[in-house]
């Protein structure tokens, strides 16, 4: 046997670890992940977007690196994905901060800063090709200022950290027409991704301290895809699983109606148009959101159950379990676990489904009665119109026999008539619906003062009659009318 050491060729692997398909924000989110993994409380994102200048740079006040440690996170692989890592570490491969970087651009270059001294490396692609080998380009500390990074000074300023620079983005130089305006729209759209992977972070929750986040200077709000602090949404009660040593906390949420949400909310839970792809797992793994709006293949996405997302916490020591990728945003579900899941989706998804459903019984859950309510007959549904309200027998105490036959006829017509398909499509499209009460206050207190009168009349005492049509959904939407009424009965 003969052995033979054979090292890949660097501008050719280099090149190729560039198309494992990292998008602008996904490649941003794994830039940042480093940053909080050691322990960094201020992440400032800088960027500039004149074309053969573009730049883009992370910078943290995070533990920073001394030389050595500088030049073993350049490496390619630089930790075992197999080697244990503490809780707030969210890497795993030693790979991210050189793929991400070159998934988009062609030049890494990384500063740091710990004890007060700079260290930084330069990751350049045309270099590599230029010697055809893995190398880095390092600098003294004389020399790391006069390299022209933006970001600078907003490194010196922190007692330790690190700065990471994207430069040379060149996939973007080919492909955009207007370069400017594409890198913006990027940058743009990864600040909304971030906001949300990001979001638990950026709010606190179960931190010492929030992280705080900007961009050129803005800083970030948390995006939260449950809105937790809403006082419509309905959080249900949270599940441990158990595997081995580790534990899975799973939380499901139902959201508010979307009538009761204002835009600002809206737009964290994503395009309303988009609310029912959006259902389903939120993964976060160690509190950074990963995977979200799947089933993961254990159910479908219904119209009528898109208002319940469940929150899944997992610890990064499950990470072979579910087979975490490179980019930290696929997950594959462990079957050990499927059982669970399938359960609490059992348990939480009805709870969605009545919270989008009509008001269309002859009685509500609370004993109102109300106008429409629902027949069903094997398998087929229909409205009707109730002729049991309060108001309903007023109109018929004011009409005579064949006058009573034409109303049963225009009732029924109007039943038949009912726009099924439009108000479903309406309400798919999550399309919100007018609720003001087209009667005035006025005219209901005329009506309703009749309709004690009718009753009255057929022998219901004054303070009965009052009680009745409280229970109505028509008067009950005027609270006023029926406070005054009551105040009358005094
Ligand atoms: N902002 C930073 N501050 C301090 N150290 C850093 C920073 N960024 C990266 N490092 C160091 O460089 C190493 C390599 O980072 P890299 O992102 O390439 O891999 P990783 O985070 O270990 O794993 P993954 O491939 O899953 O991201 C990290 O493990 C860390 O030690
Ligand atoms: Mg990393």
């Amino acid at each position: 046997m003969n052995e033979k050491k054979l090292i890949p060729l660097a501008p050719i692997l280099v090149e190729s670890t560039r198309s494992i398909g990292y998008t602008f924000e996904s490649a941003l989110a794994d830039i940042i992940d480093n940053s909080l993994s050691v322990n960094a409380t201020i992440i400032e994102v800088e960027y500039g977007s004149k074309a053969a200048n573009a730049y883009l740079c992370v910078v943290d006040n995070g533990a920073g690196m001394d030389k050595e440690e500088l030049r073993a996170a350049m490496r390619y692989g630089s930790r075992s994905s197999l080697e244990a890592r503490n809780s707030v570490d969210l890497g795993r491969f030693g790979l991210g901060m050189k793929t991400a970087t070159m998934s988009q651009c062609r030049e890494l270059t990384v500063v740091s800063k710990k004890d007060g001294k700079l260290s930084a490396a330069v990751w350049d692609l045309d270099y590599v090709i230029e010697r055809s080998d893995w190398v880095i380009k390092e600098f003294s500390e004389a020399e790391i200022n006069n390299l022209g990074i933006p970001a600078l000074e907003g490194l010196k300023k922190f007692d330790s950290g690190t700065l990471v620079m994207w430069r040379k983005f060149d996939k973007l130089e080919r492909s955009a027409k207007d370069f400017n305006g594409s890198f913006l729209d990027k940058v743009n759209s990864a600040r909304d991704h971030v906001a949300l992977v990001f979001h638990r972070y950026i709010s606190g929750d179960g931190f010492s301290v929030p992280i705080k986040i900007y961009f050129n200077r803005e800083p970030v709000a948390a995006r939260d895809p449950f809105l937790t602090a809403h006082p419509g949404t309905q959080p249900l009660e949270e599940r441990t699983i158990r595997i081995d040593e580790s534990e899975i906390l799973v939380k499901p949420y139902i959201l508010p109606y979307i009538s009761k949400i204002n835009e600002k909310h809206l737009s964290y839970l994503g395009q309303k148009e988009d609310l029912k792809k959006n259902q389903g797992f939120y993964l976060y793994r160690n509190k950074r959101l990963i995977v979200w709006g799947t089933w993961f293949g254990l159910h479908r996405q219904y119209e009528l159950e898109k208002l319940t997302r469940i929150r899944v916490d997992i610890p990064s020591e499950l990470d072979s379990l579910w087979s975490i990728d490179i980019k930290k945003s696929t997950a594959i579900l462990p079957d050990k676990i499927k059982k669970n899941l399938i359960e609490i989706i059992a348990n939480s998804v009805p709870k969605s489904k009545s919270e989008l459903t009509y008001k269309g019984r002859k009685t509500s859950n609370s004993g109102i009665k109300t106008a429409w309510y629902e027949v069903e007959n094997r398998g087929t549904f229909q409205y009707k119109i109730s002729r049991d309200t309060a108001l309903f027998k007023l109109v018929e105490s004011h009409i005579d026999g064949s006058g009573l036959k034409y109303m049963e006829a225009f009732l029924r017509d109007l039943e038949d008539q009912l726009p099924y398909i439009p108000v479903y499509k309406n309400i798919a499209e999550s399309k919100v619906y007018d609720e003001t009460p087209q009667i005035s206050e006025d005219e209901i207190l005329l009506l309703a003062e009749s309709n004690i009168e009718m009753l009255v009349s057929s022998g219901f005492s004054e303070s009965d009659a009052v009680a009745m049509i409280s229970n109505e959904y028509t008067y009950s939407r005027y609270p006023s009318v029926i406070a005054a009424l009551k105040e009358r009965l005094k």
